[in-house]
């Protein structure tokens, strides 16, 4: 692997994957109980970076979680299957008789009121080959649209809902009165199509198409048109990154300004990782 580039004012060594997004870090033991000062640099360059990435970290399950918990709020997935005795870890386990899904861009958990601030991932099990993960900066992709297009956006909300989770439950063989439940706990949410960063104060596009349903207060043809429009910005190779996984990598992305999609071109070997998530604040 090439050197990492080193960033003048960095402590740690950087190499940046994308002029438009992703770095990775050198030299940080995710295991350890780092500074408050680091714990605020990391924080800025993500934003800065909209994911950053770790190599080589063997560190336990509680450290995995001890991390993520530095950053906020940690959630516990209502749908997905969780570990049993660190339920803010989610499982992505993949094989021959388990296929990929998440092959689809989106940000973690919109149909939230509060989504996620954002996500950290780990890879115990990689294919020989493939199961990459891909990230787009959704301010690149808002930036790169036309004028008449952003001020056609602008101050739209979208809505979002779990659907797919819904029929996951279904399929898996689930009662309409548990699914009932489970839409009334979390009914879809509305979110701007365009939302500002807490921190940084850019905006970015917030629809993804895994999630996002429909524009509020146009008819199903124009909302369907523009959304797929705007997802398709995030499909666009100058604003993304593609990171190639080994064992005990990790990723921390910022959802509020970033999607990903997690290739599937692996299956049917195997890929398992696993995700603590960050609770966000209610998009603005
Ligand atoms: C995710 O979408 O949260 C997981 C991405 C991946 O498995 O690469």
């Amino acid at each position: 692997m090439a050197e990492p580039a080193t960033i003048d004012e960095s402590p740690f060594p950087l190499l940046h994957l994308t002029p438009c997004i992703g770095t990775e870090v050198h030299g940080i033991d995710l295991a350890q109980d780092l500074d408050q000062a680091v714990i605020d640099y990391l924080s800025n360059l993500l934003v800065e970076r909209k994911v950053i990435f770790f190599r080589g970290q063997q560190i336990s399950r509680e450290a995995h979680i001890a991390f993520a918990a530095r950053f906020g709020e940690l959630e516990v997935h209502p749908f997905t299957a969780n570990n049993d005795e660190h339920p803010e870890i989610i499982h992505l386990n993949n094989d021959e008789a388990h296929p990929p899904y998440i092959n689809i861009w989106h940000s973690d958990v919109t149909w939230r009121a509060e989504p996620s601030l954002g996500s950290i991932l780990r890879a115990r099990v990689v294919p020989e080959v493939g199961g990459d993960t891909l990230f787009a900066n959704m301010e690149a992709a808002y930036d790169a649209l036309d004028e008449a297009t952003r001020e056609a956006i602008d101050g739209l909300e979208a809505v979002h809902d779990n659907e797919s989770f819904l029929n996951g439950m279904r399929a898996n063989g689930a009662s309409e009165e548990a699914v009932a439940a489970k839409r009334a706990e979390f009914p879809p949410a509305t979110h701007p199509v365009v939302r500002t960063h807490p921190v940084s104060g850019r905006k970015s596009l917030y629809v993804n198409r895994a999630f996002t349903r429909r524009i509020v207060g146009m008819d199903t043809e124009a909302s369907d048109t523009l959304l797929n429009k705007l997802y398709l910005q995030a499909w666009i190779p100058d604003y993304q990154c593609r990171f190639r996984w080994q064992p005990d990598s990790f990723a921390f992305w910022d959802n509020r300004a970033a999607q990903h999609y997690a290739a599937a071109d692996y299956w049917p070997h195997r890929r398992e990782m696993e995700r603590v998530t960050i609770i966000g604040d209610r998009p603005r």
